[in-house]
């Protein structure tokens, strides 16, 4: 079978540490055109991956009849014209998460999709991962009784990424914590369910850390630096509660938070710290077994990320990690076969809509957040035996 032709648009960290690795390390694929209105970025990719042509504006894709399908990793805002544009040219896209600023532009996708018999994917990478599914299969093979809560926690210790640009300006994210992390793990959680319907979603989003943009200290500022005269209009950290026909789910979700230690964030702060990324390894991990251990008995959560719960011992069930060559056969394998990918629309709308509700709250109340990090980075399915 020939390789299929693909093509990438936008080529910042994560088309050039997934996307175009892992196509160029797929034998079934072969890139011909790396696009960026930073036309450097997409000479020099090129020069790296051996691809034969470049472009500042995607649109010269949609004319080229050999291109098959394309990835979009450009910032969130031009997701939705970018894929509805490269669908109605006739092209299957794996679009980087979130799909899009709200409901509506997903919408319009999907029924560009559906209108020219083409498939969107949307790059909630983790659902190939092999911790996932195996809590997947353990839900499925009713290993965990009955189900009926789901705790979900994804906080980092002061991380607001890329303080004053795209990252922290409304218009451009269409949100913060909620839609750039949460997104993943809502995902996960509704996937390893077998997507039960949301019935009600209450919560709210606090934008607090960084009001006065000069005084926020920081242990990490991925996707800076920081720029003082940019916008910061969303949240920093939200909390909610998602009653579903299945189980409820709680959940609480931060880039920043004071959950390293004040001390910490004086010490090194402006600086990436080696000590912070181990804080922000982020796993999916811990079945809760009641009934079967004494009373008081907790997970414990090791830094390799085995949990411990009595004397039992479970294996690090790690959500991100080696999944994104899985993403890319995948996707190559159901667009020959006409297939579904996993990740595909079903759940997201359902995922979505959780965070289209939880985002028309308003950033305007205060809190002060001070709380032990541990285990920070979690979900924890409660059953029932
Ligand atoms: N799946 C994940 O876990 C994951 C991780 C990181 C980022 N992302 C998503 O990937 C997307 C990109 O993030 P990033 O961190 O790579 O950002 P980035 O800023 O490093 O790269 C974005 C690139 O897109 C280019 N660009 C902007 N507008 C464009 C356009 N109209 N056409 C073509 N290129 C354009 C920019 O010049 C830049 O090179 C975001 O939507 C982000 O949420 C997903």
């Amino acid at each position: 079978m020939s390789k299929m032709k693909v093509a990438v648009i936008g080529c910042g960290m994560i088309a050039r540490t997934q996307h175009i690795q892992h196509y160029h390390d797929n034998d079934k694929a072969a890139i011909k055109m790396l696009v960026d209105p930073l036309e450097e970025r997409a000479r020099s990719l090129a020069a790296e991956f051996n691809v034969p042509h470049t472009s500042a504006d995607y649109r010269a894709i949609l004319e080229d009849d050999e291109i098959e399908a394309v990835s979009i990793c450009t910032p969130n805002d031009t997701h939705a014209p970018i894929a509805i544009d490269c669908l109605n040219a006739g092209k299957h896209v794996l679009c980087e998460k979130p799909a899009a600023l709200n409901m509506e532009q997903v919408r319009e996708m999907q029924a560009a999709a559906n209108r020219n018999g083409r498939i969107l994917n949307i790059g909630v990478v983790n659902r190939y991962a092999a911790g996932v599914n195996r809590i997947k299969d353990m839900i499925e093979g009713g290993e965990l009784g009955r189900v009926y809560h789901v705790y979900c926690s994804f906080r980092s210790h002061r991380s607001i990424p890329g303080l004053g640009g795209p990252f922290t300006t409304k218009s451009k994210s269409g949100g913060g914590v909620l839609i750039d992390w949460g997104v993943h793990f809502l995902d996960l959680i509704f996937y390893s369910l077998g997507q039960p319907g949301a019935r009600t979603v209450s919560g709210e989003i606090y934008g607090e850390l960084a009001k006065d943009m000069k005084a926020y200290a920081y242990v990490n500022m991925w996707a800076g630096p920081p720029n003082y005269n940019g916008t910061y209009d969303v949240e920093d950290f939200v909390t909610g509660l998602v009653r579903t026909t299945g189980p409820t789910i709680s959940l609480n979700g931060a880039w920043a938070q004071n959950i390293g230690g004040i001390r910490d964030v004086r010490g090194v702060s402006g600086r990436q710290g080696r000590r912070q990324a181990r804080l922000r390894q982020r796993r999916l991990q811990s079945i809760r077994r009641q009934g079967r251990h004494a009373a008081g008995d907790e997970p414990v959560v090791r830094q390799d990320g085995q949990v411990r719960l009595g004397d039992r011992r479970f294996p690090a069930l790690r959500s991100f990690g080696h999944q994104g060559p899985c993403e890319y056969r995948s996707g190559h394998d159901h667009v020959r076969s006409h297939g579904r990918p996993l990740s595909f629309r079903r759940a997201r709308e359902r995922s979505n809509a959780v965070i289209q509700s939880l985002l028309s709250h308003g950033c305007e109340s205060m809190a002060f957040f001070l709380t032990n990090w541990k285990p920070s980075n979690s979900v924890l399915v409660a059953a029932q035996f």
